[in-house]
């Protein structure tokens, strides 16, 4: 189970959980993103021992996706839209020809962190060599091993086969040992990649989250999830594995942009919805536009607490954790067709909109309040808008749903509930059923 620490201490929380671990070699997998938004918070911890060779994972090959057709049911991307424009890039298309497993050669993805990284030695070795046993030896400082970066593509583009595959060769160069650990630190991506990379190098070693969104915050970081997506499916390739520990500041969110805040926030609200009224109604009417920070402190403090006592319950979802899927068969759908169209949705404004589908379902089917349906409809197309798509591809939405890893014998198995927190899983629906909630979700208000 996660030892989850909500802390504004992290330097001091983060250097007891080392102590604890006491690594043979310390490496750090982050984002290029959040290595510029965050790294600078915590680069000079002691703990974190002196930097010493980056090795950046950034020139991982993505796979073009196919243009967006002109007949997108998607929105157009806007200022304050979720949906990012097609891009060059898809990494949910099938494995190129060339093995992404191919040893480090001299085309390895492994670079050298670039001069204007922000990765400045501690010391006055290069940062620029490669990492190896022997360099990260010398760099020992108050009793740490020196942390070697591992730095990938931002945004769930980088959450491949490649991408693993590169973090592995890191490791493997870096001279990781089973006694070895990596601290992720990032959103969701890093966090879900950065765990399979650590439970799966050498059989597993062991991992600490320093998570960076709101999203990996209340749900990402917790719980032992860990994974790629594959072949256009998200999450398709994990283990289930738990950090060592996980630390949470919400400082790190003052950098974060509102639609990745507002991305979060669509899990704090199911947890809303599947814990109790009050926190519920809390979250609903908390202002995003003027952000209190400590409040969200608090928030965030409750809202992980949801998570924790539900995995806790149930680590493997045999049961009670697949009410953490409330909202997700749908939003799932929703995600793929648009990855599938060359456009990405922010996982939890997928979310969002999926938990109106299940809410329209948990009404007509479990009596769910339909004046708390109407609340939450309201306030996820206030805050998330609205993921257009016309009555042609439900077919497609549903066989999407097919795919989802909580079915059984070819049902697909929703979580709905009876009222909050009264919660009623695996529930089947029938084809005209999820029809049905499609179209309430289009046009039912
Ligand atoms: N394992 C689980 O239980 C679980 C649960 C929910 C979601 N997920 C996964 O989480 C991922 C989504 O996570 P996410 O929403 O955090 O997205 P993300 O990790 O892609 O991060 C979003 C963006 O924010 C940037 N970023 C991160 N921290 C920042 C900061 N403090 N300031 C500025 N920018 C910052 C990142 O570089 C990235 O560009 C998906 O892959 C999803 O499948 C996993």
């Amino acid at each position: 189970m996660n030892n989850v620490i909500i802390s504004q201490h992290i330097e001091k929380e983060l250097q007891a959980a080392i102590q604890r671990i006491s690594p043979d070699r310390l490496f750090v997998l982050t984002d290029s993103t959040t290595l510029t938004a965050c790294w600078p918070v915590i680069s000079t911890f002691p703990c974190l021992g002196a930097v010493c060779g980056g090795l950046s994972a950034a020139s991982v090959p993505v796979v073009p996706a196919p243009p967006a057709s002109d007949s997108s049911p998607l929105e157009p991307a806007s200022a304050s839209s979720p949906l990012k424009p097609a891009s060059d890039s898809s990494p949910l298309e099938p494995a190129s020809a060339s093995s992404p497993l191919k040893p480090a050669s001299a085309s390895s993805p492994l670079e050298p962190v670039s001069a204007s990284s922000p990765l400045e030695p501690a010391s006055a070795s290069s940062p620029l060599e490669p990492a190896s046993a022997s360099s990260s030896q010398a760099l020992v400082r108050g009793g740490f091993p020196a942390a070697k970066m591992i730095t990938i593509p931002p945004t769930d583009e980088a959450k491949t086969l490649d991408s693993l595959s590169a973090v592995w060769t890191a490791l493997s160069e870096g001279g990781a040992t089973r006694h070895s650990l990596l601290i992720n630190l990032g959103g969701g991506m890093v966090t879900d990649l950065g765990g399979f990379a650590a439970s799966t190098f050498k059989r597993g070693i062991a991992y600490i989250n320093l998570p960076t969104t709101l999203l990996a915050m209340v749900d990402a970081s917790v719980g032992g999830k860990t994974g790629i997506n594959f072949r256009g499916l998200k999450n398709e390739i994990g283990v289930f594995n738990a950090a060592d520990t996980v630390i949470l500041d919400t400082h790190f969110l003052r950098t974060l942009d509102m639609q990745n805040l507002r991305s979060g926030y669509a899990e704090m609200v199911k947890h809303g919805l599947i814990s109790n009224t009050q926190h519920l109604a809390e979250l609903l009417t908390f202002d995003l536009d003027r952000l209190d920070y400590a409040r969200l402190q608090q928030l965030v403090g409750e809202s992980v607490a949801v998570k924790q006592r539900i995995v806790e319950e149930d680590p493997h979802e045999h049961g009670i954790r697949k009410a953490l899927n409330l909202g997700h068969t749908a939003g799932h759908a929703f995600e793929s067709l648009a990855m599938a169209e060359g456009r990405t949705v922010l996982h939890g404004y997928a979310v969002a909109w999926g938990l109106v589908c299940e809410l329209y379902l948990s009404a007509t089917r479990c009596g769910f309040p339909v004046q708390l349906l109407r609340q939450v409809t309201q306030f996820v197309r206030e805050t998330y808008g609205q993921f257009l798509f016309d009555c042609k591809q439900y077919d497609r939405l549903y066989e999407l749903m097919t795919h989802d890893k909580k079915n059984t014998a070819g049902h697909i198995n929703f979580t709905l509930l009876a009222d909050v927190g009264d919660i009623r899983i695996n529930q089947t629906a029938s084809r005209d059923d999820v029809f049905e909630m499609l179209d309430f979700y289009r046009e039912g208000n």
